[in-house]
């Protein structure tokens, strides 16, 4: 008997070793925020149009990548239906309220719908990532497709990220994904900055709270996994339809209670980055 140690070839060594991998950062941008939710129809793509435009209103400049390919929202939301213009090399951002917007959206037909397998889909990603002239960018913002697949594996393995912002509605299905998005993120050591309650209640005429979908769910799920809850954003008919169009609430009218909170809370967002 011997207890010495079988040696590992110098091969089986590399094996072994956890993978690590070279993310790249996106160039003309410092920090990199994606928002995300494993669910749909929660208000990722309201929250990441409206978080773009309060950075703006607090002095950062600010792109909006359009990480939906399936379905994209930003051409509606921000109102744009013009192309982007190639070099040949690089595609120019598409500037709208001061901020620089890319989107699968702006290169097809709204209408058309994209039936692309996963391989496509990581391509145009990394086209959105690394072709595209971003410039002397603070903050890009990504509004993130529904779910946990080819993209957010895409955007945590390759891409340098700085943050995820989890935005979930309160009910127990939306929860359900929101744990395996969160799952998801720590296992791809993706910081989460926190998570928001979005479409949390409902503010009668006599002002009166209603909880029409359950109450402080997203804030148990963030206690539960220890992350911070980042605060709660009422449901208002107002926000959709600034958002249907084509100018979201903070930029229609900043001074709108629910476009303080959206400022606020890109003030939470820009502190952690910029001292
Ligand atoms: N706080 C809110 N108040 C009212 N409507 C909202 C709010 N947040 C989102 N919505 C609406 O909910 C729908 C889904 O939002 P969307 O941002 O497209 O979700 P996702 O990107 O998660 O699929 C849209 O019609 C949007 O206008
Ligand atoms: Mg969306």
């Amino acid at each position: 008997m011997t207890d010495k140690k079988p040696e590992l070839s110098a091969a089986m060594k590399r094996k072994l070793q956890p993978k690590v991998f070279k993310k790249n950062p996106i160039i003309g941008t410092k920090f990199t925020i994606a928002i995300s939710s494993a669910k749909g129809g929660v208000g990722k793509s309201t929250f990441a149009t409206n978080l773009a435009l309060a950075l703006k209103q607090i002095g950062c400049k600010v792109g909006l990548l359009d990480a939906d390919i399936y379905g994209p929202s930003i051409p509606k939301m921000f109102g744009i239906k013009e192309k982007p213009k190639s070099d040949g090399q690089k595609l120019e951002p598409i500037l709208k309220y001061d901020i620089q917007c890319m989107s699968i959206g702006f290169l097809t037909d709204q209408e058309t719908p994209m039936i692309w397998r996963g391989p496509m889909v990581t391509s145009a990603i990394k086209t959105f990532t690394q072709k595209v002239n971003w410039k002397d960018l603070d903050f890009i913002i990504i509004d993130m497709p529904p779910g946990t697949g080819d993209t957010q594996l895409t955007f945590s393995q390759d891409i340098k990220m700085d943050g995820a912002i989890i935005v979930s509605t309160p009910q127990e299905v939306a929860l359900l994904d929101v744990k395996r998005g969160i799952k998801m993120f720590d296992k791809l050591g993706v910081k989460i900055l926190g998570l928001v309650d979005n479409m949390s209640y409902f503010l009668g005429d006599n002002g009166k709270k209603h909880n029409i979908f359950g109450e402080g769910g997203v804030k148990r799920t963030a206690e539960e996994f220890k992350k911070k809850f980042l605060g709660e954003i009422m449901i208002d008919p107002i926000v959709g339809k600034a958002a249907d169009d084509g100018m979201p609430i903070v930029e229609l009218d900043p001074n709108n209670k629910i476009s303080k909170i959206y400022i606020e809370l890109a003030s939470k967002v820009k502190s952690e980055f910029i001292k």
